[in-house]
């Protein structure tokens, strides 16, 4: 049993030191995790669609939004596990969001890596982990498994 817990924590050390060198290779650091969350929700509050969407749920609450962005972003690149959410729950709750809107933040993510990034393959990193992420959240909150379903495509086929 020990021996097992020993090798479990070296495998996470290990895992948590490749995911630092990796992201050190690419000029990744918590400073810039904290420009990249400041100045993308900067962004999004400014934006025409994204901009009302997160301001109806998040009015009042910004700081405590940004900080466990923050979190889940260092989690994510240096695999910390410091972030503990439900990103799909919390995602479920949210109003007035459409399958669309996920292109537009995807697209708003990729300019202000575009500005800001320390690197174009840093840049590629945090756009391929956000469209993986949001392809999840687009399943969980809009597929319909029934439009799957060949018999109810074959209905709509002979309406
Ligand atoms: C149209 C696209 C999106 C909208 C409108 C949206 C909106 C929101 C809102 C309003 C919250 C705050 C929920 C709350 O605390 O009540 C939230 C939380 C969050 N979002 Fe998004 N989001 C979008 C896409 C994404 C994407 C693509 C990612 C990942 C790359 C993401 C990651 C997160 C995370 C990690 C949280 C924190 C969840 C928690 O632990 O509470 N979101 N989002």
């Amino acid at each position: 049993m020990t021996i097992e817990l020993t090798a479990r924590a070296a495998h996470v050390a290990g895992i948590r030191e490749r995911a630092q060198a990796e992201m050190e290779r690419l000029g990744v650091n918590a400073a810039f995790i904290d420009l990249l969350v400041e100045t993308f929700y900067g962004r999004i509050r400014a934006h025409e669609h994204l901009g009302p969407v997160f301001e109806h749920r998040l009015a009042g609450r910004w700081p405590d939004h940004l900080a466990k962005m923050k979190s889940f972003w260092s989690s994510v690149a240096f695999k910390t596990g410091t972030y503990g959410g439900k990103p799909v729950q919390a995602h479920l709750g949210v109003e007035g969001v459409y399958e669309g809107l996920f292109a537009e933040w995807l697209t708003l993510f990729r300019a202000t890596l575009d500005d800001i990034a320390p690197s174009e393959e840093a840049a590629q990193w945090f756009m391929a982990t956000a469209e993986r992420i949001a392809r999840s959240l687009v399943l969980a909150m809009f597929y319909n498994p029934a439009l799957d379903d060949p018999a109810n495509r074959r209905l709509t086929l002979t309406q």
